[in-house]
C-alpha cells in the first residue's frame, strides 16, 4: 500500500497505549506518508516527544501558547497542513472535550479548528468505554462525521477484559488507508447506512434482553459496500465479530439507540436495515437489579413495542434513503410474509431469511435469502454470507447506476 504524498496530523493522547502511536508512525512513515504529532496535554506522561519526533522524522508539538509557533498563527496551520488527523490513542477525556467542542490545549484546539476529516482510534479501561458519558461522545463524533476505528475486545493493561484495547497498528493505518485514497468503484460518492446485529434491552443494570444475531450478515454487507467504494456508516448492536476495515461503526445496545444513531448518520443514499431488532423492551427497566427472594413470585415483566427502524427510514420524506433494504427473518410461510413486510414497512427490497433452528443461518456462517422486490422474488443458493453480502452490494449497485 503506498501513502505517498499523503500527510496525517497525529493527535497522541494520554492513555497507556500510547505507546502504540510508535509503531503507527513506522508503518505510516513505510507506506510514504508525511506524519506530524501533537501531543494533548497528558500523552508527554506515557510517550516521550523524542520517540515521537524521531520516528516521525518531523517536528512534534505540545505548546498552545509557544511563541515561536505561533507568531505565524502555528495551531490553525497544523490543523489545515495535513490530509487527515487521527487520533490514537483517543483518551475518554479527549474525546469528551472534542464531543464538547473544547480548545483548551494544542490537540483540542487543532481538532476544533481543522477544516479535514478526523479520524479516532479510542482506547480506554472498558467501563470508561462504556459509560453512558462517553457512548454519548461517540454518538454525538460520529453524528458529526468523525471516523471511528476499534477499540477492540480483549484483555486490558488493568486486568479486566472487555471493548477498550486501541485497534492493532495496522488496522489503523487500513482505516487511515481507506480515508485517504478512497476505494474507486461502482459505489464511490454514495454514503451507506448498514444495521447490523442485536440490540440489548435492559430489565435491570445486569439483565437484559437480546437475540442470536451475530452481525455477521450486516457487517459482511457494510464491507461488501464498502469494497465498491461507498462511504458506510455501520450502526451495530453489540457484537463479537471485528469491525469490517475502512466503515465507520457506531455501536449502540438498544433499539431506541438504534434509531437515534441511524436518523443521525443520513441523509444516506443507501439503507441496508439487518439488524435484528428487539420488537419489545420492558416498559420500566429497573435501576437496580432485581432480588430473587425466597417464597416471592418470579417478577413479571411488561412489555412495550419498541420503534420501528425499518418503517420510520422507508418512510416518504426528504432524507428517506433511495433505496432501502429490509430483512426478514422467518420461521413460517417465508416468502408471503417476506411480500407483506415489504409492503407494511414502505422498503424497497426485503431480504428474507429462513431462521428456523434447523436451518442453523441464526448466528452461523452462512444464509439462504430470497430477494424480494417491486417486481417479483428471487432465491439465493445457499451461499457464505460474504457472499450474500457481495451480490446484495452488487445488485445494489446496480440498481443506483
Ligand atoms: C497509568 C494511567 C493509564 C491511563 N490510561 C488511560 C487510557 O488508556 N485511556 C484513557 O482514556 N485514559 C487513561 N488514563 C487517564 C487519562 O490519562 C486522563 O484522563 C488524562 O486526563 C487524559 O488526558 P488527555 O486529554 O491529554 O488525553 C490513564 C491514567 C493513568 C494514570
Amino acid at each position: 500500500m503506498t501513502l505517498a504524498g499523503k500527510r496525517v496530523l497525529l493527535v497522541v493522547s494520554g492513555g497507556i497505549a500510547a505507546y502504540k502511536a510508535l509503531e503507527l508512525i513506522r508503518l505510516l512513515r513505510a507506506a510514504g506518508c508525511g506524519v506530524t504529532c501533537v501531543l494533548s496535554r497528558s500523552a508527554a506522561q506515557f510517550v516521550t516527544k523524542l520517540s515521537l519526533q524521531a520516528l516521525s522524522e518531523s517536528r512534534t508539538y505540545d505548546d498552545l501558547f509557544s511563541l515561536t509557533d505561533e507568531s505565524e498563527m502555528g495551531h490553525i496551520q497544523l490543523s489545515r497542513a495535513a490530509d487527515l488527523l487521527v487520533v490514537a490513542p483517543a483518551s475518554a477525556d479527549l474525546l469528551a472535550r472534542m464531543a464538547a467542542g473544547m480548545a483548551d490545549d494544542l490537540a483540542s484546539t487543532v481538532l476544533l479548528a481543522t477544516d479535514k476529516p478526523v479520524l479516532v482510534a479510542p482506547a480506554m479501561n472498558v467501563r470508561m468505554w462504556q459509560h453512558e458519558a462517553t457512548v454519548a461522545n461517540m454518538a454525538l463524533l460520529a453524528a458529526r462525521g468523525v471516523r471511528v476505528v476499534g477499540p477492540e475486545e480483549g484483555p486490558m493493561a488493568c486486568n479486566e477484559f472487555g471493548p477498550g484495547r486501541l485497534a492493532e497498528p495496522p488496522a489503523i493505518l487500513a482505516a487511515i488507508a481507506a480515508l485517504l485514497v478512497p476505494a474507486a468503484g461502482p459505489l464511490a460518492g454514495r454514503h451507506a447506512l448498514v444495521t447490523s446485529g442485536p440490540t440489548h434491552e435492559p430489565i435491570d443494570p445486569v439483565r437484559y434482553i437480546a437475540n442470536r444475531s451475530s452481525g455477521r450478515q450486516g457487517h459482511a454487507i457494510a464491507a461488501a459496500l464498502a469494497a465498491l467504494g461507498a462511504r458506510v456508516s455501520l450502526v451495530s448492536g453489540p457484537v463479537g465479530v471485528p469491525d469490517p476495515p475502512g466503515v465507520t461503526v457506531i455501536r449502540v445496545e438498544t433499539a431506541q439507540q438504534m434509531l437515534a444513531a441511524s436518523l443521525a448518520a443520513l441523509p444516506a443514499d443507501i439503507a441496508v436495515c439487518a439488524a435484528a431488532v428487539a420488537d419489545w423492551r420492558v416498559a420500566s427497566a429497573a435501576g437496580r437489579k432485581i432480588k430473587k427472594t425466597p417464597g416471592a413470585p418470579p417478577p413479571a415483566l411488561e412489555l412495550v413495542a419498541n420503534p420501528d427502524i425499518l418503517a420510520t427510514l422507508s418512510a416518504p420524506g426528504p432524507t428517506r434513503p433511495r433505496l432501502v433494504v429490509g430483512f426478514a427473518a422467518e420461521t413460517d410461510a417465508l416468502a408471503e410474509n417476506a411480500a407483506a413486510k415489504r409492503a407494511r414497512k414502505g422498503c424497497d427490497w426485503i431480504v428474507a431469511n429462513d431462521v428456523s433452528p434447523a436451518t442453523g443461518i441464526m448466528g452461523g456462517e452462512e444464509n439462504s435469502v430470497h430477494l424480494i422486490t417491486a417486481t417479483g422474488a428471487e432465491d439465493w443458493p445457499r451461499l457464505p454470507k460474504s457472499d450474500v453480502a457481495r451480490r446484495l452490494a452488487a445488485r445494489i449497485a446496480a440498481a443506483l447506476a
